[in-house]
């Protein structure tokens, strides 16, 4: 395990250039299956959940050549098997992409449940709904989901709940179904119109993605496209909110403001200076914070994974303030840790009470998942005195150079192995 030594009392300024959006990414990869022609990706985050899927798709049989450190051609003609690997697939959820791509592909797919997460019960029932809707056959059992379809044919699909994964993993499906399929109440993300876009670039025919309607005509066959991932709009809000939490003044670079729009409008809210240009965003920090409300809802509402990082920005704000979590059952994780730094905060089911003013102090916490990670980076940098920051490995999966980009703003922070650190804590002075 990997932690991170932070020194507290710490302003972030400077420019940061925010990385493609892993959240884009972890679907353009799996996409790419679907078609037999040559595929290449641009503007991939260098993080571990991109390596794990690369892994994926060689194990599959897809040769991969890179070119450079954030970019890759893929022959996905050469794929060989339909069964991406558990080891492989239970390190991050998104491997389950696997199902409606290959799917698409060959008409049929096993892929192994998708492992549970820190943000409480994540099921996959409208998945499976809608697969079942274009008409394939699905068999549950040793932990496998093996989905089987003659012919794949289009529906009318209502999805009972706002699901980016449902979204994405049915229009995958669709893309090569006979005939029209329409999804109705579907995520509106920008990860989900990035997916389109490259979809329909390869000759599929998608319109509405970034709508609450998406009609899809089936294709037969689909060429190779290039396509550039969109910039990372969780990454860009979580350098914002930590400006306005450290008392810094950061400008987010590569960015697509309309992307940002909730995260910018709170900041404000909150009290803090942001100037929005094209390409970039900059925050700046006041003295004095005000109390506010945060609300997470799909896409265009406020983001639940800038949930934790926006909590720890309102414990700066003198007051009560009041999060509502309606995204995720169990997205708190992050409160225990934050309480041990000082921080007044009640949990009460969905909602969030935070007694805000007060400055936290520095001390040894742990993350549970990357954005819960990245918040409690921000609280120690923020903090009165050093903290330490275990389990970064969480961070590692979805946040592209991070401690380089803080160094680069002025954090003071330095990456030691568990190990070293038991050896730091039990050599005698
Ligand atoms: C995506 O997860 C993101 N991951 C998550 O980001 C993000 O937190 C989440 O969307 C919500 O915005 C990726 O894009 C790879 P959902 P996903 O399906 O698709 C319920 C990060 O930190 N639901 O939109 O799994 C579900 O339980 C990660 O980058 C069903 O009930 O989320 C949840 O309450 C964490 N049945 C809600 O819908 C289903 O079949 C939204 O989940 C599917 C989902």
């Amino acid at each position: 395990m990997e932690s991170f030594n932070v020194k507290g009392n710490t302003r972030l300024s400077g420019r940061v250039k925010i990385s493609g959006s892993k959240n884009a990414a972890v679907a353009l990869l799996p996409a790419a299956v679907i078609t037999e022609d040559n595929v290449y990706l641009e503007n991939l985050p260098d993080i571990t959940d991109v390596r794990t899927m690369i892994e994926i798709l060689e194990n599959l049989g897809v040769s991969i050549r890179r070119r450079g450190r954030n970019a890759l051609d893929l022959t996905p003609g050469k794929l060989s098997k339909i069964a991406p690997p558990y080891e492989l697939v239970k390190k991050m959820r998104a491997s389950y992409y696997f199902m409606g791509s290959l799917l698409a592909r060959f008409g049929r797919a096993e892929v192994p449940i998708p492992g549970g997460c820190d943000l409480g019960p994540r099921p996959i029932d409208q998945h499976l709904k809608g697969f079942s809707a274009l008409g394939a056959d699905i068999n549950i059992e040793h932990g496998m989901i093996t989905l089987s379809a003659d012919k794949l044919i289009g529906a009318h699909i209502y999805l009972d709940v706002v699901s980016i994964g449902a979204t994405i993993n049915l229009m995958l499906a669709a893309a090569a179904a006979e005939g029209r399929t329409v999804l109705e109440n579907v995520a509106k993300e920008p990860e989900v119109v990035d997916l389109a876009n490259f979809l329909n670039a390869m000759g599929a025919s998608i319109r509405g993605a970034g709508t609450d309607v998406i009609r899809i005509d089936g294709v037969k066959k689909f060429s190779g496209a290039n396509h550039a991932v969109i910039p990372d709009r969780i990454e860009a809000g979580t350098f914002m909110l930590a400006a306005a939490s450290t008392g810094g003044n950061i400008t987010v670079e590569d960015v697509i403001p309309k992307h940002l729009e909730a995260i910018t409008a709170k900041l404000r809210e909150i009290g803090a200076r942001v100037k929005v240009e094209p390409e970039r965003i900059n925050v700046e920090a006041v003295d004095h914070l005000v109390p506010t409300d945060i609300k997470t809802f799909p896409y265009p509402g406020f983001p639940t994974d800038l949930q934790p990082p926006g909590m720890v920005l309102l414990t700066a704000a003198r007051g009560l303030s009041v999060i509502t979590e309606n995204v995720f059952d169990g997205r708190y994780n992050h409160v225990d840790e934050l309480k041990r730094m000082g921080a007044q905060i009640k949990v009460e089911g969905r909602t969030a009470l935070v007694e805000g003013g007060n400055q936290l102090s520095g001390a040894p916490i742990e993350a549970t998942d990357l954005r819960s990670g990245a918040a409690l980076i921000i609280a120690a940098l923020m903090a009165d005195g050093d903290s330490q920051v275990r389990a970064v490995e969480h961070i590692d999966r979805g946040y592209e150079n991070f401690e380089q980009k803080l160094i680069h703003l002025g954090a003071l922070i330095q990456r030691i192995n568990e190990k070293d650190y038991d050896q730091l804590s039990c050599n005698p002075e």
